[in-house]
């Protein structure tokens, strides 16, 4: 398989070993947004799919969206080459190996089952598939990973729910619920009973809100979803008050800069708030959403603001402090990681 060209993101080399070597978790991917297009074409005609197009540049030209929806189009229409264990298997192993190279120590993964199941594929293929893989990559490369179950946000509360029922006999090997998908018009609250629903079945909460949603959304996250962390909030910072509660909070926000400049939710990296949000506070963390999409895998998301922010050694640690503060794992794993920055850090 090959690789898609190195880092556009042009950095001094000891800077860009720092941000390489630096430990780090990856608290926002999707998994079907690391599908990469080579991989496409493969799976492709691996499984007699017929796609619309003619070849991997044809596929990475049609990369070019104006909004979230333009991009979920194309993300849900490339997942259709995805239909048996064993395409989970590859599609995962290749975001493990990536993510290796990029100094993730674990990753939590989202999953989008109804994208699947909805195209007849068992939501058992589905997981088994990423399961094998997360034993993989953990016996070859020591990365740890969890799983989070994303709802479509675009479908209803009540398929969410038969989505919960289908992830019944797999409970235990899945952390977390989330939600994802078109986020204005489905706000959280059309979700909640579901998250309740998960809660008590003692998986953990996240829930996309803030991306384009307006702040009102991530309120909604925080009050009726209780959630246990954001992903994205950028929106939050519209509203003095959300921010100062999510300060208070602690509450971890997963930011995805390639990716939000690539739905024009900032007009440039170099106005990014990735900053900003340190310096009031926030929990923010530096994540790669669907990297096959946006540009770049998670390095390349730590270049990328450190490149057009001028960010510091030291915030990019703190970015990856907070990515194991606000992960799902056990205290006494996060404090190993901490240790482990903390030792790299003066070192590097
Ligand atoms: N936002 C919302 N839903 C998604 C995204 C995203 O960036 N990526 C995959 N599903
Ligand atoms: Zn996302």
């Amino acid at each position: 398989m090959t690789m898609t060209a190195a880092s556009t993101f042009v950095l001094p080399a000891d800077l860009d070993a720092f941000i390489v070597g630096l430990p780090k978790a990856e608290l926002h991917l999707h998994i079907e947004g690391s599908l990469e297009p080579e991989l496409m074409f493969a799976l492709a005609a691996r499984n007699s799919v017929a796609i619309p197009y003619a070849s991997v540049e044809d596929v990475r030209a049609a990369y070019a969206f104006s909004n979230l929806q333009d991009f979920l189009d194309i993300y849900y229409a490339g997942a259709s080459v995805l239909l048996v264990r064993q395409d989970f298997h590859d599609l995962a192993m290749a975001y493990f190996e990536r993510a290796h190279a990029d100094g993730v120590r674990h990753a939590e993964l989202m999953f989008d089952p109804q994208t699947h199941t909805d195209r007849g594929v068992p939501f058992a293929d589905v997981i088994e598939g990423l399961l094998s893989a997360m034993a993989e990559a953990e016996a070859r490369f020591g990365i740890t990973s969890a799983l989070i179950l994303s709802f479509l946000r675009h479908l209803s509360e009540e398929a969410a729910f038969e989505t919960l029922a289908m992830a019944e006999p797999w409970l235990d090997r899945i952390a977390a619920v989330g939600l994802d998908s078109s986020e204005v018009g489905h706000p959280p609250a059309k979700f909640e009973r579901v998250f309740a629903a998960a809660r008590a079945k003692g998986l953990k909460i996240t829930a996309h809100a803030g991306e384009e949603g307006p702040p009102a959304y991530v309120h909604e996250a925080l009050d009726l979803l209780n959630v246990d962390r954001i992903d994205h909030g950028n929106r939050a910072l519209e509203d003095e008050a959300l921010v100062a509660r999510l300060v208070a909070e602690e509450m971890t926000l997963t930011v995805c800069p390639l990716s939000n400049h690539k739905l024009c939710v900032v007009d440039d990296l170099a106005d990014h708030p990735l900053d900003r949000m340190l310096a009031l506070g926030l929990k923010a963390t530096i994540n790669s959403d669907d990297p096959a999409y946006f540009g770049g895998y998670v390095a390349d998301n730590y270049r990328a603001v450190a490149a057009a922010r001028g960010l510091s050694r030291e915030a990019l640690a703190t970015c990856a402090r907070h990515s194991f503060t606000g992960s799902f794992l056990p205290e006494a794993a996060v404090a190993k990681h901490l240790a482990a920055i903390e030792a790299f850090v003066p070192e590097s």
